[in-house]
């Protein structure tokens, strides 16, 4: 992809894989957009960039997606910047050690890691369709943990009753391959793939305060680099040969099987139509939506 006056959205720019696949999209030539949740650790990561890319463009948008409203403010904002957004990459997420719910009422790790993406790429859609884009959403390899059949979606998604972050994190990220692949089927002008990074050095290790702190600060040093994960974002992004890979699923570099549970397509659909009753946009209607400024 000839990157020249193209438009790149990530969330999750602040750190990790993010923060490095905003490096490497800005040093092909993108207009980034970090989306990030703290103006501080953004500014640092957006000045990281723009010391090391000499005329990089790198715009910073500040929104906790925890919060649908925050979700819905930023999307107006894009929309109102851009008229075409050619790569959004949904990559900020992570668990919660501690059962939460947000301020909408929902299990905070699928607030954050699915309902939000879900929420912020049906409100680009128009200005996504518009530049043909690619949809990036990053899953990992735990969603082979994920069970969410064990009781009905709606219920996974707003109680934290017998709360287990493994089981939580596991579920979002199943979420996230069904999300994603639904939306290939959905939107044929778009290429929407989802991928697993890497096992990857980041700060999403430092969140855990119970047994498994000590183990995970001893096997750190021997993982992967973040900029491994965000090389291959930046691959998705770029590289001709996926241009048309819609419906697919990366691990790192290669093309993969996830589990069985992620091809169901009804799972997948009863899936889209709770989160778009969830996020509000059953009642008020995306393209209403979309088109907000605040
Ligand atoms: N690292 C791995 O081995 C690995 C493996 C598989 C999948 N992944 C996935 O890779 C993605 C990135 O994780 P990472 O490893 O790069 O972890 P990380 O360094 O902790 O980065 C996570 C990013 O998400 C942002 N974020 C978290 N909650 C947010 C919220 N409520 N609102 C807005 N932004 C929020 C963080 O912002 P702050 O800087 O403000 O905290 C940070 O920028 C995640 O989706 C994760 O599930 C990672």
């Amino acid at each position: 992809m000839d990157a020249s006056d193209k438009v790149c959205v990530i969330t999750g720019a602040s750190s990790g894989i993010g923060a490095e696949a905003a490096l490497g999209l800005a040093r092909a030539g993108f207009r980034v957009v970090m989306v990030c949740r703290d103006r501080r650790r953004g500014e640092v990561a957006r000045a990281r960039i723009t010391r090391a890319v000499a005329g990089a463009q790198v715009d910073l948008r500040i929104a906790d997606l925890s919060s649908l409203r925050q979700v819905r403010a930023l999307a107006g904002d894009l929309n109102a910047a851009h008229r075409q957004i050619h790569v959004l990459v949904n990559n900020a997420g992570g668990y919660r050690t501690r059962p939460e719910i947000s301020e909408d009422g929902f299990e905070r790790t699928l607030a954050v890691n699915h309902l939000a993406h879900f929420l912020l790429t049906n409100l680009l859609l128009p200005v996504l369709r518009a530049a043909k884009a690619r949809v990036i959403t990053v899953s990992s390899r735990a969603h082979r943990r994920a069970n969410i059949r064990r009781k009905p979606l709606e219920q996974i998604m707003k109680s934290v009753e017998a709360y287990s972050w493994v089981q939580a994190y596991g579920d979002s990220k199943l979420v996230n391959l069904l999300f994603s692949f639904e939306l290939a089927r959905r939107e044929p002008d778009l290429t929407a793939v989802a991928m697993h990074p890497g096992v990857l050095a980041t700060r999403i290790w430092n969140q855990n305060s119970d047994w498994l702190s000590f183990p995970l600060r001893f096997f750190k040093p021997f993982m992967e680099r973040p900029a491994q994960g965000g090389e291959r974002i930046v691959r998705l992004a770029t590289a001709p040969e996926f241009a048309n890979t819609s419906g697919k699923y990366f691990d790192r570099d290669r093309e993969a099987r996830a589990a069985a549970d992620a091809y169901d397509e009804q799972l997948a659909a009863e899936l889209w139509t709770l989160s778009e009753e969830l996020t509000g946009l059953t009642s008020e209607g995306q393209t209403e939506l979309g088109s907000c400024s605040s």
